[in-house]
């Protein structure tokens, strides 16, 4: 079958991670008899110097029609002087916002092999795991289309005050938290909203969507938790959570803080999905909404060009775009064998190095092409 995706690289080490994920989609493609045909787009920083503005309107359409957004990362210094709309960050809200993708999945895995990277101790590990777990395998659930990033904001005359409204509709909930369930529901069954309900009304809103909507989902079992809590669980118990869902800010914090705990930020991809493409399901590329798929670390500008960013990242999101918006599973699976298997080989970008002596001795430090190669010459292994 013939695919359209439509390519972001963006800015900073958008380029040199982007381009791995396409190798590995290409090396698939070939083994699987899939045709993945691209449409490079501008957006970002780029978009700003090239056509004045950070989403051109013909980004945004051309990335409506294709049938999924792969997409490095945008933003740099150069541009951080700007108004708010000529910020490379505007395109990033405008796809979300353009190509209506409101759950963003974030998946924050502790690998055996990058344990040492891991900054916590393993009583930490271990703790909120049960029958003898040690580690932890969660998923946020962020909402990404509403809240403070879409809400009324402004300022006053004077411009000496400013303001961000945290807006939610019972509607914008629902749907999240739907996606929140489905994905539980395939997992270890547990979703933990986490809000602010002691204060904000908003997140009175949340529970009272969730009471309702949880009902749907008997076999699942509901909690809920306050984010300063939840910030400090994460590092207390991390094993304790399966499906974390929550609003667009809290979700953004708490998705960085979960990736240091993964080893490196460096390693964690996430997708974000519109209405109906969630459980991989075949029909999914025929008239659903496009979904984007991006490593959630940003353009990295001080180490752009340099050959030492981590190309995992954007290569399991390539996985991702696999498995959620086109139903390829086994295809998705493979990807994810093969940075397994790298990872196992001891290959190491710098972020995800070890930091003890002992653990370093059997491991070898690579570059951004290297790394792209093992996994490459990993996937070529792995294939059936
Ligand atoms: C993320 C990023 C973005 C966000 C920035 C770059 C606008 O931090 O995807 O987590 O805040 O959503
Ligand atoms: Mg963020």
């Amino acid at each position: 079958m013939n695919y359209q995706i439509a390519l972001i690289p963006g800015d900073g080490i958008g380029p040199e991670v982007v381009g791995p994920a396409t190798e590995v989609l290409d090396l698939i493609g070939d083994k699987y008899g899939h045709v993945f045909n691209y449409a490079e787009l501008l957006a970002g920083g780029k978009a700003v110097d090239m056509a004045g503005e950070p989403l051109p309107k013909e980004t945004l359409e051309t990335a409506k029609q294709c049938d999924a957004v792969l997409m490095g990362a945008v933003g740099g210094p150069k541009w951080d002087t700007g108004p708010g709309n000529m910020r490379p960050e505007a395109a990033l809200l405008g796809l979300r916002g353009g190509l209506g993708v409101f759950a963003n999945l974030r998946p924050a895995v502790l690998l055996p092999q990058l344990r040492a990277a891991c900054p916590l101790k393993d009583e930490v590990l271990a703790a909120g795991n049960a029958g003898g777990r040690s580690g932890f395998d969660l998923l946020i659930v962020r909402e990404l289309t509403g809240g403070a990033y879409f809400g009324k904001k402004g300022r006053t005359e004077d411009g000496k005050a400013a303001y961000d409204t945290e807006y939610y509709s019972w509607l914008e909930i629902e749907r999240v938290l739907r996606s929140g369930y489905t994905a539980a529901a395939v997992r270890r069954k547990k979703v933990c909203v986490v809000d602010k309900a002691n204060v904000l009304e908003s997140s009175r809103l949340w529970r009272e969507v969730t009471e309702v909507v949880s009902k749907d989902y008997p076999d699942i079992e509901t909690s809920f938790m306050y984010a300063d809590n939840a910030a400090m669980q994460l590092i207390r118990a991390p094993g304790q959570f399966d499906v974390i869902v929550t609003s667009n800010i809290f979700g953004d914090i708490l998705s960085d803080e979960a990736s240091v705990l993964t080893g490196s930020i460096g390693m964690l991809p996430s997708a974000s999905l519109g209405a109906v493409n969630q459980n991989g399901d075949k029909s999914a590329t025929q008239g659903y909404p496009t979904g984007l798929y991006e490593p959630i670390h940003g353009s990295a500008p001080d180490i752009a060009g340099k050959d030492t960013a981590n190309p995992l990242a954007a290569i399991l999101s390539a996985a991702m775009l696999l498995r959620y918006s086109f139903g390829l599973e086994k295809e998705a699976l493979a990807i994810e064998a093969a940075v397994n298997k790298v990872l196992d080989e001891g290959c190491r970008t710098p972020d995800i190095a070890s930091r003890n002596a002992g653990d370093a001795a059997s491991e070898r430090i690579v570059g951004t092409r290297a790394m792209a190669g093992a996994v490459l010459k990993a996937l070529e292994g792995c294939l059936d």
